[in-house]
């Protein structure tokens, strides 16, 4: 068993693709007035974090995480302003107000959104930022396969009887809920939307490489080492079952952008 499943190699190698969402989201920023401080909740590896700061040319960017794997390889970065540190997203808020507060596919790993990004909006400062990003692709079969595939045995067992469910179903809520919370935070012009983002995979297996870098750590955290491949195995079965074996493979990915801005 392994206490940090984030593998900063797998999960770049879609590194690409995974940039997208990401540049989409920062497109939303306004950059009428200066921003001089910005932190990224749930930074991952912490390249899109610098490359946004330099873009932004603020004086201080803090990168957030609580995988000491992608921490220790986003500390290798070493540029000037930017710092990273060792946190936890659920409970986070700023010791001084910042301008700008950036989530990229992170907010989806905790729970109870309304409190969480009550948190964040009240850390910025007035006229702040809030970007973020979840997926919404809970209902693709990329993911659906690995949740019924892990009510089996001997990977239901090994995880105590109850798997962990897909954090993506149980904690990402609909567009129109988070406009609705960044309005009653004081956001008075949220902007919200759900885009589909066309993923064309060279084959059916890769998406299981794509879903090995993020969705099945969830269950890799809690399995011993020796399931890990036959868990694989038994979820590309599953999903060529439902999918079929294809390549190339039109994987598509429903995404929540969202910003706002404090008056
Ligand atoms: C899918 S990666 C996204 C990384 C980066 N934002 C990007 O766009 O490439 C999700 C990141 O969220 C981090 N994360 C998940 N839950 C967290 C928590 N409760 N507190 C801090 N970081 C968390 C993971 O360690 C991981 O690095």
């Amino acid at each position: 068993m392994t206490s940090d499943a984030w593998n900063p190699d797998t999960y770049e190698r879609f590194a690409g693709l995974r940039a997208r969402p990401f540049w989409d989201l920062a497109d939303l920023i306004d950059t009428s007035t200066p921003i001089r401080s910005m932190v990224d909740l749930g930074c991952g590896t912490g390249e899109l974090t610098a490359a946004l700061a330099a873009r932004l040319a603020v004086d201080g960017a803090v990168g957030v995480d609580s995988s000491p794997a992608m921490l220790a390889k986003a500390e290798a970065i070493g540029q000037r302003g930017l710092r990273f540190e060792a946190g936890d997203i659920a409970t986070w808020s700023a010791p001084q107000s910042v301008d700008l507060i950036v989530a990229n596919a992170s907010l989806h790993w905790v729970p109870h959104h309304v409190t969480v990004i009550g948190n964040w909006v009240r850390s910025l400062a007035s006229g702040g930022q809030l970007i973020v990003q979840v997926p919404a692709n809970a209902d693709h079969p990329s993911h659906t396969c690995s949740a019924a595939v892990a009510e089996r045995e001997p990977f239901r067992s090994a995880m105590g009887g109850t798997p962990p469910p897909d954090p993506v179903a149980a904690n990402v809520l609909r567009p129109e809920d988070y406009a609705e919370i960044l309005f009653d935070l004081g956001v008075t012009d949220p902007h919200v939307r759900l885009q589909v983002y066309p993923q064309l995979m060279e084959s059916t297996s890769h998406v299981v490489e794509w879903t090995s870098g993020t969705s099945l750590t969830r269950f890799f955290k809690l399995l011993p080492d020796e399931l890990h491949a036959p868990f694989v195995d038994e979820y590309r079965a599953e999903l060529f079952a439902a999918v079929g074996d294809r390549a190339p493979y039109f994987y598509t990915f429903k995404r929540i952008l969202m910003s706002g801005r404090l008056p």
